[in-house]
């Protein structure tokens, strides 16, 4: 699926442009998630752990583009990657009333906007697709996408203790969320 460009204004008065990544971009959105990973433990993977090559990445984009079951929309500022999102419809006739949402963003665009502005897109897109209910994951201390997510009216609906074990032995819970449309 492909997101019909957008261009949206930041709270620091910048314009921004929402859009699909396209291959040209494999590089940089590699680069874009390898450093996110290393800015918060509230992702799922280190850094070391993406490992893609740019190939894989513009197949992987590719991929995306042509299926009929997952948007990406990334976030450009000064025509550089600021972050991106993803929306991922379930299928089948038990599950496909349901789709999952995951978020990245640089954190030097954090508090710009960019979350809520994409959260907006995602939720409107679920809502066309007729989608019922919206889920995510978060991991216990993220105070930023937790504002972010009730904010948009999801509520948690569960809790998985012990779910991550970081680099230091800290373990975190992981919260399930979801959001009837
Ligand atoms: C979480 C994340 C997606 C939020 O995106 P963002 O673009 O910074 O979000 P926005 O600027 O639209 O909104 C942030 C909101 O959080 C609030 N906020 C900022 N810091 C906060 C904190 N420590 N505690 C609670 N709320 C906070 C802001 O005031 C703002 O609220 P408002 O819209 O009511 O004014 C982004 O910070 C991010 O990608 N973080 C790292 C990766 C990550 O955690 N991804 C989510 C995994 S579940």
């Amino acid at each position: 699926m492909i997101f019909q460009p957008k261009t949206i204004t930041l709270k620091n008065g910048k314009t921004a442009v929402l859009k699909t990544a396209s291959p040209e971009n494999a590089a940089e959105m590699l680069s874009y998630i390898k450093t996110a990973s290393g800015e918060t433990d509230f992702l799922l993977r280190y850094p070391e752990e993406w490992n893609l090559t740019v190939a894989q990445e513009e197949a992987w984009i590719q991929n995306l583009a042509a299926s009929s079951g997952t948007l990406a929309i990334a976030c450009f500022v000064d025509g550089k990657v600021a972050g991106n999102c993803e929306i991922s419809f379930k299928k089948g006739m038990k599950e496909g009333h349901r789709a999952s949402v995951a978020i990245a963003i640089l954190k030097a665009y954090w508090g710009l906007g960019i979350g809520s502005a994409m959260f907006a897109e995602l939720i409107s897109t679920a809502k066309n697709y007729g989608t019922e209910i919206m889920e995510l994951d978060y991991l216990q201390g993220n105070e930023r996408a937790l504002h972010l997510y009730e904010k948009f009216g999801f509520k948690t609906v569960s809790e998985i203790p012990n779910a991550i074990k970081l680099k230091n032995g800290t373990y975190l819970s992981e919260f399930h969320m979801q959001k009837y449309l």
